[in-house]
């Protein structure tokens, strides 16, 4: 592959519609949506990649990408992370390095700002494999007859409100009771509710579930059409909400043969679901990054009454920091790293005291481990990880959790 050269940083204003061309080309999205996205993301949410000199183009722009900083909830604890998206390069310029340019450039400067991790839906896997992203986790599209969803008459002590879609606050404060009980979600900023509550632009009419004690849960539906109910996104934290949702779903029987909606593995939907029907019809893996091992780990955490160390022998070809022993102590929910010395490392790993809870595993590999996507037992069994028993035995301990999930999709 060339290397290449070409200055990478914010996409300047002059540069915005030949962006958009980069995005269309790339995505087939129109111009009037990637404007909506850049303005509801902020002006200096989109990285440009300029040619340089091995370009016939020098100084012209050949890649550009959406990035910006959240939360991502690992182990009911908030973890510094950066989103990217719409990662695209010009179709005249492909395979000749710039989206791998424009990706080091890109986990460089969110590595800088602080980001522990990076997360992305992948259109390809060897461009971000080969830059140290791991299988992170999944976002499932799930769908089923509305009657199926029926479990008989809504409880008594229930309420059903429609609710005004315009400020997300009520419903990011129901949604925060799930950051921190499951693994995976983000916390969304205005772009991310955008995306959720108008999904294509379309404003979906969000309902409201409760009972004495408030809200339990929403759901926000768009339109029907074509016969199908999509449920643009919803949150049910009370078995009252779930079987709300489920009679409130049910009621469109007559207009709609199908209702579609995201979720995780986990589904409240999927598990009351009190007939044959649900139908899992897409599932997608995001990736993970873990740009900072030490930032990552000590940010998550953890089940409060695992004690333990382990030793994490990690390399990582793009990050140099990121190679080398760290020795992982938990207790009470949180994790203490040290980076220890090369020479001690070499010690240890030839038969010192911690031998037995070592594990080798490459960055990507620990990206699977640390959102509990992947046990240890799994990346062992196909080359993975290295380690013993023991250290695979606490490695479950530490990294045990919900399966990590996001309905998100950006
Ligand atoms: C995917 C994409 C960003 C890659 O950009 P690029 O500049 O061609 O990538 P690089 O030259 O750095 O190549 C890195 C690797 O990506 C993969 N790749 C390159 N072009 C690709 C393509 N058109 N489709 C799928 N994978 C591709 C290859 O594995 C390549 O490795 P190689 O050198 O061994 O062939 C570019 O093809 C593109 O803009 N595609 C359309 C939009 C898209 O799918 N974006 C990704 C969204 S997550």
């Amino acid at each position: 592959m060339t290397a290449v050269t070409g200055g990478f940083g914010p996409l300047l204003p002059e540069e915005r519609a030949d962006a958009a061309t980069l995005v269309r080309q790339g995505f087939g999205i129109p111009r009037e949506y990637f404007d909506r996205s850049v303005e509801l993301f902020g002006p200096d949410v989109m990285r440009g990649l300029r040619a340089g000199p091995e370009a016939g183009r020098a100084g012209g722009l050949v890649a550009c990408a959406a990035v910006w900083p959240m939360d991502h909830w690992f182990g009911g604890r908030p973890v510094p992370s950066c989103g990217v998206a719409a990662v695209a390069v010009d179709p005249a310029e492909r395979g000749r390095g710039y989206g791998s340019a424009l990706m080091r450039g890109l986990l460089e400067e969110a590595r800088a700002g602080g980001a522990a991790l990076s997360v992305l839906y992948p259109a390809t896997l060897p461009l971000y494999t080969r830059l140290g992203f791991g299988r992170g986790g999944v976002s499932f599209d799930w769908s089923a007859p509305p009657a199926v969803l029926s479990a008989g008459p809504p409880p008594g002590d229930g309420w059903i409100r429609r609710t005004e879609a315009s400020d997300a606050s009520p419903l990011a404060a129901l949604r925060r009771s799930l950051l921190s009980t499951t693994n995976g979600l983000v916390e969304r900023n205005e772009g991310l509710w955008s995306f959720a509550l108008c999904p294509d632009g379309v404003p979906s009419d969000v309902y409201t579930f409760g009972g004495s004690g408030g809200p339990e849960g929403y759901v926000a539906v768009a339109p029907p059409a074509d016969r199908k109910l999509h449920v643009a996104d919803l949150c049910l934290i009370s078995p009252r909400a779930v079987r709300m949702a489920q009679g409130f779903l049910a009621g469109y029987r007559a207009q709609v043969d199908r209702v579609t909606w995201r979720g995780g593995p986990d589904d409240p939907l999927v598990l009351l679901a009190p007939e044959r029907g649900v139908r899992a019809d897409a599932c997608d893996e995001w990736l993970l990054r873990i740009l900072d091992v030490p930032r990552a780990l000590e940010s998550r955490g953890y089940p409060p009454r695992v004690v333990g160390e382990l030793v994490l022998d990690v390399s990582d070809a793009l990050i140099p920091e990121n190679s080398g022993c760290f020795r992982l102590c938990l207790s009470e929910g949180r994790a203490a790293v040290r980076r220890l010395p090369r020479a001690r490392n070499s010690a240890e790993k030839a038969g010192g005291k911690t031998d037995g809870a070592v594990l080798s595993l490459s960055i990507a590999a620990l990206a699977s481990l640390y959102s509990g996507h992947k046990g240890p037992h799994a990346l062992r069994q196909v080359g993975l990880l290295r380690g013993g028993d023991e250290a695979l035995a606490l490695a479950a301990l530490f990294f045990s959790g919900p399966a990590p999930w996001m309905p998100d999709r950006f």
